[in-house]
């Protein structure tokens, strides 16, 4: 059993939906054998699309929450960008009731702005009310200075309240379909810069400054983010920060296909951001593994690559990813691997349930792992509705066996209970 208290072997006794008893020699009246497997903390993913209301041809949130707990989550956070957005609370509302009753706890990030237009404040308050705690435009930046100042002096009155910037400034991305490059001048697709996300990131954590309020990056990219979000954290600022697995494993030399698979915003980088992005998850600076899990259904993503939305599906491939592109080659031990998976997303969710310790009391969100397991990711094979991962084919190692939400079993041996 791993937590962020340590590494010991042990049985887990669950009962009415908590942890009652860890120890060796326990029996209960039912059991799930977690022999050769590593019981932690249910995962927890900052950052899924769901796409539900509005777009329920490519995830719905019961499909979006089935992947999630097969992927070993036993908590996510819902994007804001459906339609409607959430920056309605009757919207929010109706997302988290349908979250309810899914495989998975389901949380709403409530928008920062109207329609996530960048302009006047989304009724921020009300969100907080239906349990709101990460705010973002997400798919959009939050362009102008003055809007990210107004809602991060807002979000200070607002106790466990974030601001996440999908940081890409507009003026220097739009247009663009892959990372601005080598690779984008050799295919001649038009680039998004670096410097894109660079600019904002900078500009945000001097706003974090400004206001004291609480910044988080979404799906960090460039070895120049990750330096100012190293550096805002050196001089003490209440900045934190994410990556996506698409980030640390894909470079944009994959875009050379030409296959809309691999378009993503923010795009694959460089080797060299590559290369970074790995070292700020190994020295503390990047806080957590986040899929941007962005389903979209097969004919918008079999379009030409210029006209092919961005996004790629990582709930079920995000766990053995980590597993055998950061673990295995030793970038990270398996006990930072989990923490950058559960229990620091957790923290920055306010997750009280979830991310652990596994101790007597706590609530029994856990997920089993088998290391050994090796698996071909199919996408005929995945839960979600969509097909978009850009894994086809690939072997990786380490799966969750089980997921366990409030005590009760939702995947057991692989196999999603409904
Ligand atoms: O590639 C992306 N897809 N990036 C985003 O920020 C939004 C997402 C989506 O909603 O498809």
């Amino acid at each position: 059993m791993i937590d962020a208290t340590g590494e010991r072997d042990a049985d887990v006794l669950i009962a009415d939906g908590r942890v009652v008893e860890v120890g060796p020699g326990l029996r209960g009246d039912s059991e799930l054998d977690a022999a050769g497997c590593v019981i932690a903390p249910g995962l927890v993913d900052l950052h899924v699309h769901l796409r539900e209301p509005g777009n329920e041809d490519a995830e719905t949130i019961d499909t979006g929450a089935r992947a999630a707990a097969l992927g070993g989550f036993t908590a996510i956070v819902a994007m804001p960008n459906t339609e409607p957005p959430h920056d309605d609370p009757t919207v929010v509302a109706s997302v988290l009731a349908a979250g309810a009753v899914s495989l998975c706890d389901v949380h709403a990030a409530g928008c920062i702005t109207e329609g996530r237009a960048g302009a006047a404040l989304a009724p921020m308050g009300e969100l907080y009310a239906l349990g709101s705690r990460i705010f973002t435009d997400d798919g959009a930046c939050v362009a102008e200075a003055g809007v990210m100042r107004r809602a991060l002096e807002y979000a200070t009155s607002l106790p466990g309240a974030v601001i996440a910037q999908h940081a890409e400034d507009p003026s220097l991305a739009d247009g663009g379909h892959m990372h601005e490059g080598e690779w984008s001048s050799r295919l001649g697709i038009t680039g998004r810069p670096a410097d894109a996300e660079n600019v904002i990131v900078a500009r945000d954590c001097m706003l974090a400054e400004l206001t004291g309020g609480r910044v988080h990056f979404l799906h960090v990219s460039t070895a120049g983010a990750v330096e100012l979000v190293r550096s805002a954290k050196a001089r003490g600022l209440a900045v934190t920060a994410e990556a996506a697995p698409h980030h640390f494993t894909l470079t944009d030399a994959e875009c050379a296909s030409f296959d809309p698979v691999f378009k993503v915003h923010p795009p694959l980088r460089s080797a060299k951001d590559v290369a970074a992005i790995k070292i700020g998850l190994a020295d503390g600076t990047i806080d957590a593994i986040a899929t941007d899990h962005a389903p979209h259904a097969v004919e918008t993503k079999e379009r030409p690559f210029e006209e092919a939305p961005p996004g790629m599906l990582g709930l079920e491939t995000a766990l053995a990813l980590t597993i055998t592109e950061l673990v295995e080659p030793g970038v990270l031990s398996l006990p930072e691997a989990l923490a950058l998976l559960s229990w620091r997303p957790a923290a920055i969710a306010g997750l009280a349930d979830h991310g652990g310790p596994i101790a007597p009391g706590s609530a029994a969100n856990l997920c089993v792992i088998d290391l050994n397991v090796t698996w071909r990711v199919d996408p005929l094979r995945l839960a979600s509705k969509s097909r978009n991962t850009p894994y086809v084919g690939r072997t990786l190692k380490g799966r969750a066996r089980h997921t366990i939400l409030r005590g009760v079993p939702v995947v057991v041996d692989g196999q999603a209970c409904r």
